[in-house]
């Protein structure tokens, strides 16, 4: 296996952003710029590692770029979908842990429930990474603000506005922002705010870095004072029933020309997929200002950084030959 230069994360796993503090976050950024730049350089970082991926919702993004990423890295995946199980029915999910374990160097995991995210964490040995949860979708918010970086050079200081239902992916975005000194403003309509914990724990971090978590139910409000607009869509996967009584109440918060011409100058973000006509225009998404694309390819480069700086010392599995 080739040196990691990039060293490793204070913690075992990627759960939340909350268990992160900032230099990891910058860590894993140092970490996919490199990987980014020298894609060839480093294909054997994770050789003969293989990740277990468990999925009980669908994906595009989130399942190529883990599995294009640890092929890049020399490894390997296997993957294990809805259609094959639902986790916690046949076996408990701590046997389920404690069966990966044995085969595998790290798990990610898309799940219903988020505690079946912490379960599998609190029983393999290996790390076991978030790829979204119904309350968090941290390795999203990642990709989203090392775009931002990118775009910017630092984000400390700019301000997102957040634009649509407090969920997963609103979640690690405070969490990121507060970590990273960027200021927040959470725009969602009323009964659709961010979880109270969330919140909680952003703002302890934003007192930290010097950064402002604010919520609002005005979108105008929201986008005066923004250098980037972000939505996503009114019912996540799980929320399909609510799918109509949602549209009904998102429809004035949808990201249009007009909301966009309020920031300064801002960029439009979106983790996809997206549904044009209702959180967001065609004219906006598909427009010069939107980065949504970049944003996906970065989920491979930052997910790449991920699985470097968690699974290049994990422990050695039983069961593994390498
Ligand atoms: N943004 C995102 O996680 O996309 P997928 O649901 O396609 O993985
Ligand atoms: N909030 C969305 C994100 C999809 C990537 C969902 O959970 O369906």
């Amino acid at each position: 296996m080739q040196d990691n230069p990039f060293g490793s994360l204070d913690h075992k796993d990627l759960v939340s952003i909350a268990d992160l503090s900032t230099a990891d976050v910058l860590r894993v950024f140092a970490t996919a710029e490199a990987l980014k730049a020298g894609r060839d350089r480093y294909t054997g970082l994770l050789a003969g590692k293989r990740l277990g991926m468990i999925f009980e919702k669908e994906s595009l993004r989130t399942r190529f770029t883990f599995d294009i990423g640890i092929q890049d890295l020399g490894g390997s995946a296997v993957f294990l979908d809805h259609s094959a199980m639902r986790l916690g029915s046949r076996e408990s999910v701590p046997d389920m842990a404690r069966n990966l374990d044995r085969w595998v160097h790290g798990i990610v995991a898309r799940t219903y429930r988020h505690r079946a995210v912490t379960e599998l964490a609190r029983n393999s040995s290996v790390p076991v990474i978030n790829g979204l949860s119904d309350f968090l979708h941290p390795c999203q918010a990642l990709a989203d603000f090392f775009t931002l970086t990118e775009h910017w050079g630092d984000v400390q200081g700019k301000t997102l506005a957040y634009v649509g239902d407090g969920n997963n992916t609103c979640h690690s975005l405070m969490h990121t922002a507060a970590k990273l000194g960027a200021n927040i403003t959470v725009c969602t309509p009323e009964g659709y705010e961010p979880n109270l914990k969330v919140m909680n724990e952003s703002l302890e971090a934003a007192q930290e870095s010097g950064s402002s978590v604010q919520t609002t139910n005005d979108p105008r409000e929201a986008a005066s004072s923004a250098d980037a607009i972000y939505t996503d869509v009114w019912a996540s996967m799980g929320q399909e029933d609510e799918t109509e009584e949602r549209a009904a109440v998102f429809s004035p918060y949808q990201v249009d020309a007009e909301l966009m011409e309020l920031t300064r100058n801002g960029l439009f973000m979106h983790c996809l997929p997206a549904h044009r006509g209702q959180e967001v225009t065609a004219g906006v998404i598909d427009g010069e200002q939107s980065i949504v694309f970049d944003i996906a390819e970065n989920r491979l480069h930052v997910q790449k950084a991920l699985m470097v700086l968690l699974m290049a010392k994990a422990p050695q599995p039983a069961g593994a030959l390498v």
